[in-house]
């Protein structure tokens, strides 16, 4: 049974507040952390924060007095394996369609923390105990040059991404990641200066590139530096997170004003210049048409991934499967505001042929849920940063030790994954 439910302020990697939860089983007490985005979709669960001049406006006060009020009111004394149960207890206390009362923030602290506390009394690690599967490694894709909200530089797409799918485990991914992340330093120190080797939110670099060109032959540069093969050993992937460059109908980006149709032909230019096998958010979060045309001429080669479009909500997504919208689902927990809500989108996906991407936020923290949902739910697939600050390299850490516990069972799909 749920003793206890409390919570409190702590920080994100931006310095911000954030909520973390605090579930006490067999008087144990069980923590988590909610994430916080910066290119937030509009249909995302409401994010609480207390405004007035407290941290800025960017307090959770109230967020956190909703946890140790109306959702202990709500959840104490339940059975902390029935997650389902205990997150929908939260969806009915809440009553709005967004968390817009208790708060997401709220909401996915605790329904995290309780994922964990029903590991603890389950007696296994979280990724055993979340899912059927829980042998499969994923594939993960390191954002290492970050551009739009998430640095401060003219590139404005927000992520440019390796993925080192030809690797034979997860760890040899690591390595080579971490091996190519070096090699762009000195590459970029040595072209723009050492200013370019300042790290953006998600630990990759900001240097002064002004288009995704630049950015990614900077990185088939970097990769073939350390040794590897891009478009074999490595490939590419890019979030555009297009609604933050998108206005009045038009896309600013790479130094274009470009309509939706020209923007399909300019991603078209780019996939046929590099290896590049994954695209998320190619256009503006309401754009199913433009993404389903995109998907249908290239969609056997690209991944093509809906972050802001679904936001890990199965009626947006459903809508998107009806459309032939993307064919991969971005899946942040923090999105939808609960786990199981999101692993509802996660299954949903999964039944129609959809990939999913397991996803951090640009404002993390130390916790590693979410690599434990990788494995634990088999997507296949983490995006969590750059092979660079400890809020990025805690999940990618907590993969090694899984890997490392599982040994021989560890299953690695490499580009399979993908399923291209
Ligand atoms: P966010 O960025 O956490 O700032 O939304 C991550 C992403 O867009 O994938
Ligand atoms: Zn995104």
């Amino acid at each position: 049974k749920i003793e206890k439910v409390w919570a409190r302020e702590v920080l994100d990697s931006r310095g911000n507040p954030t909520v973390e939860a605090v579930v006490t089983v067999n008087g144990h007490e069980i923590s988590a952390i909610a994430p916080s985005g910066a290119s937030t979709g509009m249909y995302e669960a409401h994010e609480l924060r207390d405004g007035g001049d407290r941290y800025k406006g960017k307090g959770v006060q109230k967020a956190v007095e909703n946890v140790r009020t109306t959702v202990a009111k709500a959840i104490v004394g339940m059975d902390p394996t029935d997650q389902r149960a205990i997150d929908m207890a939260m969806v009915e206390a809440d009553g709005t369609d967004n968390k817009k009362s208790i708060g997401g923030n709220a909401t996915t602290a605790v329904s995290f923390a309780v994922a964990n506390a029903g590991a603890f009394v389950s007696n296994q690690q979280l990724y055993e105990y979340i899912g059927k599967d829980h042998v499969t490694l994923p594939v993960p894709m390191f954002n290492i040059i970050n551009g739009g909200k998430h640095a401060g530089g003219d590139l404005k797409v927000q992520e440019c991404m390796i993925i080192p799918a030809g690797a034979s485990s997860f760890s040899e991914c690591l390595r080579m990641a971490a091996e190519t992340y070096s090699s762009l330093k000195s590459i970029l120190k040595s072209k723009y200066g050492v200013g370019a080797i300042n790290v953006g939110d998600e630990g990759g670099f900001a240097p002064p590139v002004n288009t995704v060109s630049e950015a990614l032959g900077t990185i088939v540069e970097a990769i073939s530096d350390a040794g590897y093969e891009p478009g074999k050993d490595i490939y590419l992937g890019i979030d555009a997170a297009s609604s933050e460059f998108f206005e009045n109908g038009k896309y600013s980006v790479d130094g274009l004003s470009l309509s939706a149709g020209e923007l399909v032909d300019h991603y078209r230019s780019i996939i046929d210049e590099f290896p590049l096998i994954s695209i998320e958010d190619p256009f503006e979060e309401n754009d199913y048409a433009t993404t389903a045309e995109l998907t249908k001429a290239v969609g056997n080669r690209v991944q093509i991934v809906g972050d802001d479009l679904f936001v890990t909500n199965s009626k947006r997504l459903a809508d998107g499967i009806k459309k032939g919208a993307a064919n991969a689902l971005l899946l942040k927990v923090n999105q939808i505001g609960t786990v199981s809500e999101a692993q509802d989108a996660c299954e949903m996906s999964a039944d129609n042929g959809y990939n999913v991407v397991v996803s951090h936020r640009s404002g993390e923290s130390e916790d590693t849920t979410i690599a434990d949902l990788c494995v634990g739910w088999g997507t296949g697939q983490i995006k969590t940063g750059a092979p660079c600050r400890g809020e990025r390299t805690a999940k990618y850490n907590r993969l090694l030790r899984i890997e490392d516990r599982l040994g021989s069972k560890a299953v690695f799909p490499g580009k399979k994954a993908l399923r291209l």
